[in-house]
């Protein structure tokens, strides 16, 4: 069930639960993919991914005959595929070109296809594009960052017990003065107590730009409970502390994506729908550093940045979003502003997708097979 139900613009029931299909996705590591195919479930549905002569290629991961998974198969002879059942064999377009269990003679090739996804190859990533019309330009759904060979590019994957949408969705309120306050990332920063949250669409109209516009002050003073946070010695220093402007700004776009802009460095989240309920989370840094000063940061990756950042400060996130209860009713404030303009555009982008699908389905759209 992907089509977005009828909803309210904004609501969590206009989404589309297994993401949106017309856009370009990451899919794994260039390195993990050989010649033996390999199984990957995204938006749903399985892909066999498998290189020949040094180019990769995704095809629909069942068989038409009898739907063994073609990932099990071998690559009998060069640029195709053999599904290990019946050995009936496919070409890199997805097409039937011979049935080993039947001899030359049989009639199956030329008359059975299975569906073949357009690849790219970036930075050490592998990108599929799994919609039904032609992909556009790589560069419209990836961001520039990543697609700089100029830039180091460090690409983290993680698999989480959640559907996309929290996963996105988590990284625009002001959650982080909050659960990220006991990080190793903000030890010694005297973060602001409270903060509110200001949005506009990007010019480009495909992303969500969020911000702070307010922040309240290191401490701040509650009739009700008192003083809150509570002041600690080792916070009196301000080191790297943000200041109100200084905050990293934050992008979100479709069809998954947040970008973070700290100074010279930036934070990429793609969140890949597996399921309902399940994603696979890209987690990309991005720096320009060359020489020594590219050694520099190669080491502070490995041994600070990646264990600070990706395994602390994103490990809280994960134990929030994955014990969120997403189905649960709502009652969302200011600070929520974000996530409703975001949950719009995407809601936007899933009906606009569902329209094209339905005008293909009355005047007819090629000829996939297994799609
Ligand atoms: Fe693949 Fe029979 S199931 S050839």
């Amino acid at each position: 069930m992907n089509a977005p139900q009828q909803a309210l613009p904004g609501s969590k029931a206009a989404l589309p639960t297994l993401g949106l299909r017309e856009f370009w996705y990451p899919a794994l590591l260039s390195k993990k993919v050989g010649k033996k195919p390999v199984p990957i479930k995204m938006l749903g549905e399985e892909i066999a991914f498998f290189r020949d002569d040094g180019k990769v290629y995704a095809l629909y991961n069942r068989c038409p005959h009898r739907g063994l998974p073609l990932s099990c198969g071998r690559r009998e002879f060069p640029g195709t595929l053999t599904c290990l059942y019946h050995g009936w064999t496919f070409n890199t377009a997805g097409e039937c070109v011979a049935a080993l269990n039947e001899g030359p003679q049989s009639s199956i090739p030329g008359r059975v296809k299975v569906r073949s996804y357009p690849t790219a190859e970036i930075n050490g990533v592998i990108f599929v594009y799994m919609g039904n019309k032609e992909p556009r330009p790589l560069e419209e759904d990836i961001p520039e960052e990543l697609m700089t060979t100029s830039n180091i590019v460090h690409t983290h994957i993680e698999e989480w017990n959640c559907s996309w949408m929290p996963a996105l969705e988590n990284l625009q309120d002001s959650h982080d003065i909050f659960v990220h306050r006991r990080s190793l990332f903000y030890l010694f920063r005297k973060l602001p107590s409270w903060a509110t949250v200001g949005v506009s669409l990007t010019d480009d109209g495909r992303g969500v730009d969020i911000r702070y516009d307010k922040m309240g002050p290191a401490q701040a003073e509650y009739e009700t409970v008192g003083k809150y946070p509570r002041q600690v010695w080792w916070r009196r220093f301000k080191i790297n502390s943000p200041r109100p402007g200084q905050y990293p700004k934050t992008e979100l776009r479709l069809p998954g994506v947040v970008r973070i802009g700290f100074s010279d460095l930036m934070y990429v989240r793609w969140a890949v729908p597996v399921d309902a309920d399940h994603v696979r989370a890209f987690l990309f840094t991005s720096r320009h550093a060359t020489g020594l000063n590219g050694f520099v940061y190669r080491l502070y990756y490995a041994f600070i940045a990646s264990w600070i950042f990706l395994r602390f400060f994103i490990g809280q996130d994960k134990i929030v979003f994955e014990k969120q209860d997403y189905s649960a009713p709502e009652r969302l404030s200011q600070t929520d502003t974000g996530v409703i303009r975001w949950r719009r555009l995407v809601a936007e982008a899933a009906r606009q997708e569902a329209g094209d699908d339905a005008i293909e389905a009355k005047f007819g759209a090629g000829q996939l097979v297994n799609g």
